[in-house]
Protein backbone atom coordinates (compact mmCIF):
# COMPACT_ATOMS: atom_id res chain seq x y z
CA UNK A 1 0.00 0.00 0.00
CA UNK A 2 1.37 3.68 -0.37
CA UNK A 3 2.04 5.88 2.21
CA UNK A 4 -0.98 8.40 0.79
CA UNK A 5 -3.38 5.04 1.03
CA UNK A 6 -2.07 4.13 4.52
CA UNK A 7 -2.41 7.40 6.04
CA UNK A 8 -6.11 7.39 4.78
CA UNK A 9 -6.79 4.46 6.69
CA UNK A 10 -4.98 5.91 9.68
CA UNK A 11 -7.02 8.91 9.68
CA UNK A 12 -10.57 7.22 8.98
CA UNK A 13 -9.99 4.70 12.56
CA UNK A 14 -11.40 6.56 16.06
CA UNK A 15 -9.55 6.89 19.21
CA UNK A 16 -10.03 4.31 21.76
CA UNK A 17 -11.49 5.43 24.92
CA UNK A 18 -9.94 3.95 28.20
CA UNK A 19 -9.41 0.08 27.09
CA UNK A 20 -12.22 -0.72 25.19
CA UNK A 21 -10.65 -2.41 22.38
CA UNK A 22 -14.31 -3.94 20.50
CA UNK A 23 -13.45 -1.82 17.78
CA UNK A 24 -10.62 -4.16 16.86
CA UNK A 25 -11.81 -6.54 14.36
CA UNK A 26 -9.80 -9.98 15.29
CA UNK A 27 -9.94 -13.68 16.39
CA UNK A 28 -7.85 -16.20 17.39
CA UNK A 29 -7.19 -19.82 18.13
CA UNK A 30 -8.90 -21.56 20.74
CA UNK A 31 -7.31 -20.47 24.39
CA UNK A 32 -7.30 -22.66 27.34
CA UNK A 33 -8.98 -19.77 29.52
CA UNK A 34 -10.85 -17.20 29.39
CA UNK A 35 -10.48 -14.10 31.86
CA UNK A 36 -13.77 -12.69 31.86
CA UNK A 37 -15.48 -16.48 32.69
CA UNK A 38 -12.74 -17.66 34.94
CA UNK A 39 -12.73 -14.37 37.40
CA UNK A 40 -16.82 -14.73 37.93
CA UNK A 41 -16.22 -18.35 39.00
CA UNK A 42 -14.06 -16.38 41.99
CA UNK A 43 -17.22 -13.93 42.70
CA UNK A 44 -20.25 -13.79 45.00
CA UNK A 45 -22.66 -11.64 45.41
CA UNK A 46 -20.55 -10.89 49.00
CA UNK A 47 -17.16 -10.02 47.70
CA UNK A 48 -15.72 -6.76 48.20
CA UNK A 49 -13.20 -6.53 45.08
CA UNK A 50 -10.35 -4.25 44.02
CA UNK A 51 -9.61 -4.20 40.51
CA UNK A 52 -6.24 -2.55 40.02
CA UNK A 53 -4.94 -0.39 36.75
CA UNK A 54 -8.89 -0.90 35.67
CA UNK A 55 -8.50 1.44 32.45
CA UNK A 56 -11.47 2.46 31.84
CA UNK A 57 -13.25 0.12 33.87
CA UNK A 58 -14.30 -1.88 31.02
CA UNK A 59 -13.95 -5.02 32.44
CA UNK A 60 -14.47 -4.65 35.78
CA UNK A 61 -18.06 -2.87 35.21
CA UNK A 62 -19.07 -5.94 33.38
CA UNK A 63 -18.22 -8.20 36.32
CA UNK A 64 -19.86 -5.40 38.83
CA UNK A 65 -23.29 -7.61 38.73
CA UNK A 66 -21.44 -10.44 40.30
CA UNK A 67 -19.97 -8.83 43.17
CA UNK A 68 -21.14 -6.56 46.42
CA UNK A 69 -18.69 -3.99 46.45
CA UNK A 70 -15.75 -2.62 44.40
CA UNK A 71 -13.01 -0.07 43.95
CA UNK A 72 -11.26 0.08 40.22
CA UNK A 73 -7.80 2.09 40.95
CA UNK A 74 -5.40 3.38 38.13
CA UNK A 75 -3.05 5.42 38.04
CA UNK A 76 -4.02 7.49 34.91
CA UNK A 77 -6.48 10.29 35.55
CA UNK A 78 -8.14 9.81 32.67
CA UNK A 79 -8.90 6.84 32.63
CA UNK A 80 -10.45 7.30 35.88
CA UNK A 81 -12.49 9.78 34.49
CA UNK A 82 -13.35 7.59 31.57
CA UNK A 83 -14.02 4.84 34.20
CA UNK A 84 -16.52 7.63 35.85
CA UNK A 85 -18.01 7.85 32.33
CA UNK A 86 -18.69 4.27 31.46
CA UNK A 87 -20.11 3.80 35.38
CA UNK A 88 -22.67 6.63 34.72
CA UNK A 89 -23.86 5.02 31.19
CA UNK A 90 -24.23 1.66 32.40
CA UNK A 91 -25.83 2.72 35.68
CA UNK A 92 -24.05 0.92 38.18
CA UNK A 93 -23.99 1.79 41.59
CA UNK A 94 -21.65 -0.88 43.68
CA UNK A 95 -18.37 0.73 42.17
CA UNK A 96 -16.26 3.40 43.07
CA UNK A 97 -13.19 4.36 41.21
CA UNK A 98 -10.00 6.68 42.62
CA UNK A 99 -6.93 7.63 40.86
CA UNK A 100 -4.74 5.61 42.73
CA UNK A 101 -0.73 4.25 42.66
CA UNK A 102 -0.37 0.27 42.49
CA UNK A 103 2.98 0.88 44.48
CA UNK A 104 0.89 2.79 47.37
CA UNK A 105 -2.55 1.96 47.55
CA UNK A 106 -4.55 4.08 49.89
CA UNK A 107 -6.67 1.20 51.05
CA UNK A 108 -6.87 -0.24 54.71
CA UNK A 109 -5.44 -3.52 55.35
CA UNK A 110 -6.69 -6.77 55.15
CA UNK A 111 -9.90 -5.20 53.44
CA UNK A 112 -10.70 -6.93 50.11
CA UNK A 113 -12.08 -11.06 49.38
CA UNK A 114 -11.00 -10.51 45.47
CA UNK A 115 -7.70 -8.53 44.33
CA UNK A 116 -7.94 -8.58 40.33
CA UNK A 117 -5.21 -7.05 37.81
CA UNK A 118 -5.64 -7.38 34.18
CA UNK A 119 -2.24 -6.27 32.50
CA UNK A 120 -1.37 -4.06 35.14
CA UNK A 121 0.98 -3.33 37.58
CA UNK A 122 1.66 -6.10 40.63
CA UNK A 123 3.26 -4.68 43.68
CA UNK A 124 3.00 -7.97 45.99
CA UNK A 125 3.36 -6.18 49.26
CA UNK A 126 0.59 -3.67 48.74
CA UNK A 127 -1.55 -6.98 47.25
CA UNK A 128 -0.74 -9.03 50.41
CA UNK A 129 -1.68 -5.35 52.85
CA UNK A 130 -4.63 -5.22 51.42
CA UNK A 131 -6.51 -9.18 50.64
CA UNK A 132 -7.55 -11.00 53.92
CA UNK A 133 -6.46 -14.20 54.40
CA UNK A 134 -7.86 -16.68 52.47
CA UNK A 135 -8.82 -14.32 49.91
CA UNK A 136 -7.46 -14.55 46.34
CA UNK A 137 -5.22 -12.21 43.98
CA UNK A 138 -5.86 -13.06 40.36
CA UNK A 139 -4.03 -11.42 37.44
CA UNK A 140 -3.93 -11.79 33.56
CA UNK A 141 -0.30 -10.53 32.32
CA UNK A 142 0.61 -9.90 28.26
CA UNK A 143 3.32 -12.74 28.15
CA UNK A 144 6.75 -11.50 26.30
CA UNK A 145 6.24 -13.36 23.41
CA UNK A 146 3.15 -11.96 22.51
CA UNK A 147 2.77 -10.22 19.35
CA UNK A 148 6.64 -10.97 18.28
CA UNK A 149 6.88 -10.95 14.50
CA UNK A 150 4.68 -7.58 14.81
CA UNK A 151 7.31 -6.30 17.09
CA UNK A 152 10.06 -7.49 14.88
CA UNK A 153 8.81 -5.66 11.63
CA UNK A 154 9.84 -2.66 13.60
CA UNK A 155 13.09 -3.85 14.87
CA UNK A 156 11.78 -4.23 18.23
CA UNK A 157 12.94 -7.81 19.87
CA UNK A 158 10.90 -8.01 22.92
CA UNK A 159 7.39 -7.13 23.68
CA UNK A 160 8.81 -4.91 26.84
CA UNK A 161 6.67 -1.97 25.88
CA UNK A 162 9.36 0.62 27.45
CA UNK A 163 8.40 -0.39 30.70
CA UNK A 164 10.15 -1.94 33.36
CA UNK A 165 7.18 -2.58 36.02
CA UNK A 166 5.90 -5.78 33.87
CA UNK A 167 7.08 -9.39 36.22
CA UNK A 168 6.56 -12.60 34.43
CA UNK A 169 3.48 -15.20 35.98
CA UNK A 170 6.13 -17.18 37.12
CA UNK A 171 8.59 -14.27 38.98
CA UNK A 172 5.64 -13.41 40.85
CA UNK A 173 4.29 -16.86 41.54
CA UNK A 174 7.84 -17.70 43.26
CA UNK A 175 7.64 -14.09 45.27
CA UNK A 176 3.92 -14.97 46.69
CA UNK A 177 5.19 -18.66 47.17
CA UNK A 178 8.13 -17.20 49.38
CA UNK A 179 6.09 -15.38 51.32
CA UNK A 180 3.79 -18.87 52.10
CA UNK A 181 1.05 -18.08 49.97
CA UNK A 182 -0.77 -20.99 47.91
CA UNK A 183 -0.64 -20.99 44.05
CA UNK A 184 -4.01 -22.09 42.86
CA UNK A 185 -2.86 -21.18 39.20
CA UNK A 186 0.14 -20.12 36.46
CA UNK A 187 -0.64 -20.63 33.22
CA UNK A 188 0.80 -19.71 29.88
CA UNK A 189 -0.69 -19.83 26.60
CA UNK A 190 0.81 -18.58 22.84
CA UNK A 191 -1.68 -19.09 20.04
CA UNK A 192 -2.08 -17.89 16.43
CA UNK A 193 -3.83 -14.53 16.61
CA UNK A 194 -5.17 -12.60 13.42
CA UNK A 195 -6.00 -8.72 13.01
CA UNK A 196 -9.42 -8.72 10.33
CA UNK A 197 -8.10 -5.86 8.57
CA UNK A 198 -5.50 -3.10 8.15
CA UNK A 199 -7.41 -0.74 10.48
CA UNK A 200 -7.46 -2.75 13.54
CA UNK A 201 -3.93 -3.27 13.14
CA UNK A 202 -3.56 0.76 12.94
CA UNK A 203 -5.90 0.83 15.65
CA UNK A 204 -3.90 -1.64 17.89
CA UNK A 205 -0.89 -0.20 16.88
CA UNK A 206 -2.09 3.73 17.65
CA UNK A 207 -3.34 2.54 20.96
CA UNK A 208 -1.23 0.13 23.10
CA UNK A 209 1.73 0.69 24.60
CA UNK A 210 5.00 0.19 22.29
CA UNK A 211 8.82 0.17 22.94
CA UNK A 212 8.59 3.60 20.44
CA UNK A 213 5.27 5.59 19.60
CA UNK A 214 3.49 4.56 16.44
CA UNK A 215 3.43 7.34 13.66
CA UNK A 216 2.03 6.38 10.40
CA UNK A 217 4.58 8.68 8.31
CA UNK A 218 7.77 7.42 10.19
CA UNK A 219 6.59 3.53 10.27
CA UNK A 220 4.40 2.82 7.01
CA UNK A 221 6.60 0.57 5.12
CA UNK A 222 7.34 -1.39 8.32
CA UNK A 223 3.21 -1.96 7.92
CA UNK A 224 3.73 -2.69 4.36
CA UNK A 225 6.43 -5.77 5.83
CA UNK A 226 3.93 -7.04 8.07
CA UNK A 227 0.66 -6.75 5.30
CA UNK A 228 3.25 -8.08 3.02
CA UNK A 229 4.46 -11.40 5.18
CA UNK A 230 1.55 -12.26 7.11
CA UNK A 231 -1.43 -11.52 5.75
CA UNK A 232 -3.92 -14.39 5.54
CA UNK A 233 -7.09 -15.65 4.94
CA UNK A 234 -8.44 -15.27 8.61
CA UNK A 235 -6.46 -12.02 8.22
CA UNK A 236 -3.19 -10.75 9.55
CA UNK A 237 -1.26 -13.30 11.61
CA UNK A 238 0.12 -12.84 14.55
CA UNK A 239 0.42 -14.42 18.07
CA UNK A 240 -1.39 -14.02 21.39
CA UNK A 241 0.50 -14.79 24.61
CA UNK A 242 -0.97 -14.65 27.71
CA UNK A 243 0.29 -15.70 31.63
CA UNK A 244 -2.62 -15.87 34.10
CA UNK A 245 -1.68 -16.55 38.12
CA UNK A 246 -4.02 -17.23 40.79
CA UNK A 247 -2.37 -16.79 44.49
CA UNK A 248 -4.63 -17.42 47.86
CA UNK A 249 -3.45 -15.54 50.58
CA UNK A 250 -2.26 -17.51 53.12
CA UNK A 251 -2.75 -16.65 57.02
C1 LIG B 1 -3.12 -2.29 29.59
S1 LIG B 1 -4.12 -1.27 30.62
C2 LIG B 1 -5.25 -2.46 31.27
C3 LIG B 1 -6.58 -1.88 31.69
C4 LIG B 1 -7.59 -2.89 32.22
N1 LIG B 1 -7.11 -3.60 33.38
C5 LIG B 1 -7.98 -3.88 31.15
O1 LIG B 1 -7.55 -5.03 31.22
O2 LIG B 1 -8.72 -3.52 30.22
C6 LIG B 1 -3.03 -0.94 31.98
C7 LIG B 1 -3.55 0.10 32.95
O3 LIG B 1 -2.66 0.15 34.06
C8 LIG B 1 -2.55 1.50 34.48
N2 LIG B 1 -1.32 1.65 35.26
C9 LIG B 1 -0.04 1.69 34.83
N3 LIG B 1 0.81 1.85 35.87
C10 LIG B 1 0.06 1.88 37.01
C11 LIG B 1 0.35 2.01 38.40
N4 LIG B 1 1.60 2.11 38.83
N5 LIG B 1 -0.66 2.01 39.27
C12 LIG B 1 -1.95 1.90 38.84
N6 LIG B 1 -2.29 1.78 37.53
C13 LIG B 1 -1.30 1.76 36.62
C14 LIG B 1 -2.54 2.28 33.16
O4 LIG B 1 -2.89 3.64 33.36
C15 LIG B 1 -3.58 1.51 32.35
O5 LIG B 1 -4.87 2.05 32.49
Amino acid sequence: MTLKELKQIAASIGEIQGWDFSAVRDGRDPVPWDYMTLVRNYLTSSSRVLDIGTGGGEKFLTLSPNFGRGIGIDISDEMIQTAHENQSKMQINNVSFNVMSADALQLPDSNFDIVLNRHSVVNVDEILRVLRTGGYFITQGVGHRNTSNILAAFGWTSNSFGEDWWSSAKELAKTFRQRGNRIIALMEYDVAYWFCDVESLLLWLHTVPLPEKFEIEKHWQCVNQILEKYTTQRGIETNEHRELLIVQKSA
